[in-house]
């Protein structure tokens, strides 16, 4: 019953600046299974972790990150929107983040966000860096672009991928093998219970995001779910432990 992993999503979401260096550092704190990111390229094709195309929302910034250089990126406050206690923080690099992990034993899901914009090669670029920090098997790439996910699997199948989507697929896993997927990271509403026994049996692992509310996890962690994606990781472990 307990064997359901938490990730923190963005970090620990729910209490510190999103896909932040100090948000996966509260999420090891706190004692999370893994982390998940977002991954943009910058004009000089950095991959960086942030989750919206532009930095507006999360920055004191504003524009597009296709069009910053990763320099100019740096100089941008990530913290201080959320609280200003976080003044300071900066949009972290992929890599900086990767050989972070590569010190602890957090498994890391890597969303590519490769919708809104098409980043060339990005799939290229990243699978590159999980090589330089040897964590091939601790990481979990998943996209909305199932495009992606092909040629992540084409260029390194050894790497472990998983769909998202927001609607109710009939048998995701049998699409999912179709693209060489092996994980379901779906909208918390379409885990139902159909779902979570059709990929157990299946023996394909689903992650839903982003659940937040105890009913959820506990519902979630009793079907059987082999992680859930959160902002409040802390509190999620509490409510696993405790069935
Ligand atoms: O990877 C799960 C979840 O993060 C996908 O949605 O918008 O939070 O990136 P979003
Ligand atoms: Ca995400």
């Amino acid at each position: 019953m307990k064997n359901t992993k938490v990730f923190a999503h963005r970090g620990a979401a729910g209490t510190h600046p999103e896909n932040t260096m100090i948000a996966f550092q509260e999420a090891l704190r706190v004692g999370a299974d893994g982390v998940e990111l977002d991954v943009h390229l910058t004009k000089d094709n950095v991959p960086v972790v942030i989750h919206d195309e532009t930095v507006n929302r999360t920055t004191n910034g504003s524009g597009w990150i296709k069009e910053y250089y990763y320099d100019d990126l740096r100089k941008l406050d990530a913290g201080s929107w959320f609280d200003e206690e976080f003044t300071g923080c900066t949009i972290p690099s992929l890599e900086e983040v990767l050989q972070w992990i590569a010190k602890t034993s957090l498994q890391i899901n890597i969303e590519l966000k490769n919708g809104i914009v098409r980043y060339e090669n990005i799939e290229k670029i990243v699978i590159d860096l999980v090589h330089k920090y040897n964590l091939k098997d601790r990481v979990i790439i998943s996209s909305f672009n199932h495009y992606s996910l092909v040629e992540v699997n084409k260029c390194a199948p050894e790497i472990e991928t998983a769909i998202l989507f927001m609607e109710g697929l009939y048998k995701p896993w049998e699409y999912a093998k179709t693209i060489g997927a092996t994980g379901l990271h779906c909208y918390l509403p379409v885990a139902v219970p159909e779902l979570l026994e059709g990929a157990n049996i299946e023996g394909m692992p689903v992650r839903p995001f982003v659940v937040n509310e105890e009913k959820h996890i506990a519902a979630l962690v009793r079907g059987g779910c082999s992680a859930i994606i959160t902002d409040w990781p802390k509190q999620a472990i509490k409510i696993r432990d405790n069935l």
